[in-house]
């Protein structure tokens, strides 16, 4: 039995309130699914029913929500009646069959898998920067974007707007967890192989990452890169509505359990100094400046997990842009389950129902 779940009798968490919603999360048992719950619970989000759903193999754990153990269904059209909010994170395959059954249903969907992401009828959110775009959703369906995604798009945000970015370069160190629950119990397994001197195994890893590095995402054979990179470009097109954004993005798996952080190069229209920068983004929705590298202080994983706000620091001019060119370098680091996947849903329909 996996950590955190048991298989108890069923129980449901209701309460007669106000304005409450039927809330199913699909993908219940996973990593961000857990994190969902634990969100959906924390902000207080006024939740009527919860509906935990998963694959037939979880059928009958149990989850924890609002002080009470509730029982996993497999996931099926019946499971969807009645439900007004159902939060998908049980990968593409799942959320191309079942978020349409949901819609059908009448519930406010909300993906977190690459399925719907580049769909034109498929709104791209993410509320610190264009939460207008999920009100007009032609598939009742919204998409959430890839967590690297989201912590640079709500970091870059106010420096578009004040400056206009036309390039930004971007590497990734992104955390174990962002692989899903089986990535992470591999990384721990590896880790305790090596430090015994044993044969280390992969696992559900598709490589050694344990005093490793991997760029092991799908490759596209027309262009060699990954797919995590190319989400990068076109997702960030997408949500800040502008095509002409150039990304240049390289990937990397890190042996950290959780936390993604990225090292950013943006070239922008506009002059900008790193302390207009720094000015900005003290005030900007869902960010948290630390920047004192001279004594050392800089965002690291280990501050950002946990932590609803992306963690902005070594904001800097960019001393390799050309002549007469504008340009900053900057470390983001965000929580990659939370602002990166359960926290951006449920802000996503606080927005939208709750005018949050
Ligand atoms: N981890 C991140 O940082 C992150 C960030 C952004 C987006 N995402 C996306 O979120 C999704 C889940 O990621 P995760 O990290 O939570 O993965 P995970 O820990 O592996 O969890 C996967 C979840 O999906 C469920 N599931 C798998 N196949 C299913 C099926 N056929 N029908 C119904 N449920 C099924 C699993 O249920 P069982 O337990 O029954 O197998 C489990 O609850 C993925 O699409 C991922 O790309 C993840």
């Amino acid at each position: 039995m996996r950590s955190g779940l048991t298989r108890r009798p069923t129980a449901v968490y209701t309460r007669a309130m106000t304005r409450r919603f039927k809330v199913a999360v699909v993908g219940a048992t996973g990593l961000v699914g857990r994190e969902m719950l634990r969100t959906l619970e924390e902000r207080a989000f006024p939740v009527s029913e919860i509906v935990p759903l998963a694959s037939p193999r979880s059928a009958g754990m149990l989850v924890r929500f609002a002080g009470a153990d509730v029982e996993v269904q497999p996931v099926s059209e019946a499971a969807f009646e009645g439900v007004e909010v159902a939060l998908f994170s049980a990968g593409a395959g799942p959320s191309r069959e079942w978020c349409p059954v949901a819609a059908k249903a009448g519930a406010l969907v909300v993906d977190n898998s690459s399925a719907w992401r580049m769909d034109p009828d498929v709104p791209l959110c993410v509320p610190e920067v264009n939460l207008d775009a999920a009100r007009t959703r032609p598939k009742g369906i919204i998409a959430n974007p890839n967590c690297s995604t989201i912590q640079l798009v709500v970091a870059l945000k106010p420096l578009h707007d004040a400056a206009k970015i036309t390039r930004i370069f971007v590497a990734t160190y992104q955390a174990v967890s962002g692989a899903g629950a089986g990535a992470v119990a591999s990384l721990e397994a590896q880790q305790r192989q090596l430090a015994a001197g044993q044969p280390i195994e992969r696992g559900a890893l598709p490589g050694i990452l344990a005093g490793n590095l991997l760029m092991s995402w799908k490759v596209d054979p027309a262009t060699l890169y990954q797919e995590e990179e190319l989400k990068m470009i076109y997702e960030t097109r997408k949500i800040f509505g502008d095509d002409t954004i150039r990304v240049s993005p390289t990937t990397v798996r890190v042996p950290v359990v959780n936390g993604h952080s990225e090292a950013v190069t943006i070239e922008t229209e506009r002059a900008i100094s790193p302390e207009q920068a720094r000015a900005l983004l003290a005030l900007a929705p869902g960010v948290e400046l630390m920047d004192d590298f001279a004594q050392g202080i800089y965002p690291q994983p280990r501050d950002a997990s946990g932590k609803d706000a992306v963690l902005v620091g070594r904001i800097r001019d960019d001393l390799g842009r050309a002549p007469g060119a504008h340009g900053l370098s900057l470390w983001i680091v965000g929580d990659n389950l939370r602002k990166g996947a359960a926290l951006n849903a449920v802000q996503i329909a606080e927005g939208l129902l709750l005018g949050r």
